[in-house]
């Protein structure tokens, strides 16, 4: 049996440990497990989180091994090597898939009703290769995917718009990385479709303003990684987004990835489509409606990614 108030995170580098304060901050659950392959460094980050937990609500933050994950309702995996400058995502794949094969199974091994979330980039060949290795119902295994791009593209349409982020809803869909795509035809401001708010507003949002915005979330990463050298703030927020929709059993539409078999006419691929999420995981992926152009572009990222996946045999 799952235990809803234990996380494990697998991985205590910039993004795992930014992701367990957040956690460990948020009241959300009692125990936090961090793992790491340097032991050190997760005693050090365990024990830093763990003297901020006054200031909080009790919770217990402590280093462990795989073994650990024991019971955990969900086991976050940031464990792997970070995109350097310049580098694209397919780079990253073929040693972080020799690194997951090793986590996966030890985790499978000591906790096999939990769910496995993924961040390590290539995210989501990455979780294409865990609904694999580990032989768990593909609804357990999800990855972060397009939740932090998503979240990207909001704030970018708030900013620009002037309108409260929580009032903007708007998808990226299909890879987290460089074929992404913005699905435009459902982008909402307060109930209004985008066009109809630009013109109410006196804005501009012509297909150039658009495709602007849809660059600037695209490149992001890429941004933030030139200037500061890793991104770590967004992604651990999404995570906790994620996984607060899991314990809390919320049924969140969460643009996360996951195994999608048949949604567009894409197959044995994994990327992200609105999904609801829940404590069984993906409870339901929701085929929204998509202008012609922006299906044939989920197709090409769904072969964007199947060609990474089959590059690795
Ligand atoms: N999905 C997203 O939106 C998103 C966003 C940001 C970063 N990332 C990805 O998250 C991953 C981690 O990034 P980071 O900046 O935290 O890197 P980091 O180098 O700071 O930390 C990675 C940690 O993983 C550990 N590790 C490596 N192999 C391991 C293994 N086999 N078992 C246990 N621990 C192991 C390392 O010791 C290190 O502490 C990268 O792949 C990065 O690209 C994903």
């Amino acid at each position: 049996m799952s235990d809803p108030s234990k996380v494990a995170v697998v991985g205590a580098g910039r993004v795992g440990s930014t992701f367990a304060y957040v956690l460990a901050a948020s009241g959300l659950v009692r125990e936090v497990v961090l793992v790491d392959a340097d032991t050190a460094r997760a005693e050090g980050e365990a024990m830093d989180i763990a003297h901020a937990v006054p200031f909080h609500r009790p919770v217990q933050v402590r280093p462990g091994t795989l073994e650990d994950t024991r019971g955990a309702i969900a086991t976050v995996i940031t464990a792997g090597a970070a995109q350097v400058p310049g580098e694209p995502r397919p780079a990253l794949l073929k040693r972080n898939v020799e690194a997951l094969r090793g986590i996966l199974s030890a985790t499978v091994q000591a906790n096999p009703q939990g769910l496995l979330l993924i961040a390590t980039n290539p995210v989501d060949a990455l979780t294409h290769a865990a609904v694999r290795i580990s032989g768990l119902p593909p609804a357990r295994v999800i990855g972060s995917g397009t939740v932090l791009d998503s979240s990207r593209l909001r704030a970018e349409l708030s900013q620009r718009y002037g309108v409260d982020p929580r009032n903007v809803h708007a998808y990226v869909l299909g890879e987290h990385g460089d074929t992404e795509v913005v699905a435009w035809s459902t982008a909402t401001l307060g109930n209004m479709a985008l066009p109809d708010y630009c013109a109410l507003a006196g804005m501009a949002c012509t297909p150039a303003d658009l495709a602007q915005v849809a660059a600037t979330v695209r490149d992001a990463a890429y941004e933030i990684i030139r200037r500061k050298g890793a991104t770590n703030f967004a992604i651990a927020a999404a995570l906790m987004r994620i996984v607060e929709a899991v314990v809390r059993d919320e049924g969140s539409v969460l643009t996360v990835s996951s195994l999608v078999q048949g949604a567009y006419g894409i197959r044995d691929v994994c990327l992200s489509l609105p999904t609801v999420v829940g404590r069984t995981g993906v409870r339901r992926v929701l085929p929204v409606p998509l202008a012609a152009a922006e299906e044939a572009a989920l197709r090409r990222s769904a072969d964007a990614i199947r060609a990474a996946v089959n590059a690795l045999a």
